[in-house]
């Protein structure tokens, strides 16, 4: 039997998957590199057995010693040393790794990587190596938004499917605040968990939904919906995560797209409509989380209204948006593809609600949240939803909205088993007793 961490599915510790797992940390030349140490020390407590390998410019931050003390082995600083090559050499450990973190991966190492270079011990193993990549960047904000470092991050994805953890937004070593500081070791160690463990959607084509839709009164003012969005970014960037191929169709949200995951942005629901019948085409998986507006003016003025011109009372003909999702049930017609799953918005009667829609809009499951729950529904980062499908109703417990996230692509994973299961036989019926004979 095989032995290994990809087997370790079921275990309850986050960590779990890292036990006993050859993880290779690639430290390259940031400021961010002193942080690498808590992740080697993280990755270790987890039971990982830990192989560095450093840049030059990397040991200008901090010293081979550190990690050394750290695994208690070799650290890779030089690809030309026979010294440190004839004890194992870079191949070897690329062969045997089950995972590669990058950490930090500076915009310079990104470029290299991506041009597929390999002349220094980090770049080497990341070539060399058949294990998921998982990149936690970092870098000054400027570099981070640069399209050229943003051409790189989506070549390694798309082109060599790398994972990407961060990075985070905050107050820069360069004295900039934006996206470009290094995700937290222990938000690198859970990815690093979820990359060995998680990759039950891999391949699998996904459309997700996210944000509100704004329906244009004139130039200045819209009818819309609280919605943030980031329950579907969420969803969009743990399937990513999981090894899904991910297109986002996102309404108007402050929130960045999530890296590696191809982004559509729409301002209101007939956009969101072109966008979807593109993008469902080949779909396998569809999760409308988007709160499409029910309703837009009936007229969009082209210049601003005046208060004037409105009148002390004022009221805006409304004419009713196609409902997308019931669209896509009733194209779908007895074909089981794609999956669709929908979101149930409710105030009250959140179950019983969530049954119509299953229902009325021909779904395969609908994802249940009582939006006026504090700690659920929009805006905030947490959320409590109930997976309600022809079966019943499963209450998944309350968490950030990423977590929440998984669980539902849990059961869009089982789902999705369970219809690529061959049905199953009848029971055979009883054969009659043979009648004995008398001899
Ligand atoms: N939805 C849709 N098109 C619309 C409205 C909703 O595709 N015009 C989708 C949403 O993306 C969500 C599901 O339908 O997946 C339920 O949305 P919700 O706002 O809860 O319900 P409505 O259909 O608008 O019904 P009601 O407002 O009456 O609860």
């Amino acid at each position: 039997m095989i032995e290994g961490p990809r087997l370790n599915r079921a275990a309850r510790d986050p960590a779990a998957p890292l036990k006993g797992a050859h993880v290779v940390v690639g430290v390259t030349g940031g400021i961010a590199a002193y942080k690498a140490a808590e992740l080697v020390r993280l990755l270790d407590k987890a039971g990982a057995h830990v192989d560095v390998a450093m840049t030059g410019r990397a040991q200008k931050f901090i010293g081979a010693m550190t990690f050394q003390a750290l695994t208690r082995r070799p650290v890779f600083t030089n690809l030309f040393d026979l010294t440190e090559e004839a004890t194992i050499g870079h191949i070897q450990v690329a062969d045997r790794a089950d995972l590669v973190i990058i950490a930090p991966a500076t915009a310079n190492s990104i470029a290299r990587m991506a041009a597929g270079q390999a002349d220094d011990p980090v770049s080497a193993i990341v070539l060399a190596t058949r294990a998921p990549v998982l990149l936690a960047p970092s870098m000054n904000v400027n570099m981070w938004s640069h399209p050229i470092t943003e051409a790189n991050i989506l070549r390694l994805i798309d082109v060599a499917g790398y994972h990407v953890v961060g990075p985070g937004d905050g107050f820069l070593a360069c004295r900039w605040t934006g996206p470009g500081r290094l995700a937290e070791p222990a938000d690198i160690v859970e990815a690093a968990a979820h990359v060995l463990s998680n990759q039950d959607l891999a391949g699998v084509r996904m459309v997700v939904t996210a944000g509100p839709t704004y329906e244009a009164i004139d130039p200045v003012r819209f009818v819309g919906n609280r919605s943030s969005g980031k329950m579907g970014v969420a969803i969009a960037s743990a399937a990513q995560r999981r090894g899904a191929r991910v297109t986002l169709v996102l309404g108007p949200s402050a929130l960045p797209p999530p890296v590696g995951v191809t982004t559509m942005s729409v301002e209101n629901a007939t956009q969101l409509q072109w966008a979807l019948g593109d993008a469902v085409k080949d779909a396998d998986v569809v999760v409308m989380t988007a709160a499409v507006a029910d309703f837009r003016p009936a007229k969009e003025a082209k210049q601003k209204l005046k208060r004037g011109e409105i009148g002390p009372t004022a009221s805006i003909a409304l004419v009713q948006n196609p409902d997308l999702l019931a669209e896509l049930g009733k194209a779908r017609g007895s074909r089981r593809t794609p999956l669709l799953v929908g979101f149930a918005a409710e105030t009250d009667d959140v179950i019983g609600n969530a049954e119509k829609k299953l229902v009325t809009k021909k779904c395969d499951l609908v994802v249940a949240n009582d939006v006026s729950e504090p700690g659920s529904g929009f805006a905030v980062d947490t959320n409590r939803v109930t997976l309600v499908d022809t079966s019943g109703a499963i209450e998944v417990p309350a968490g950030t909205k990423y977590e929440v996230a998984h669980r539902i692509l849990d059961h869009v994973v089982a789902m999705r088993a369970a219809a690529a299961a061959p049905p199953a036989k009848a029971p055979r019926e009883p054969k009659p007793k043979a009648k004995s004979k008398k001899r």
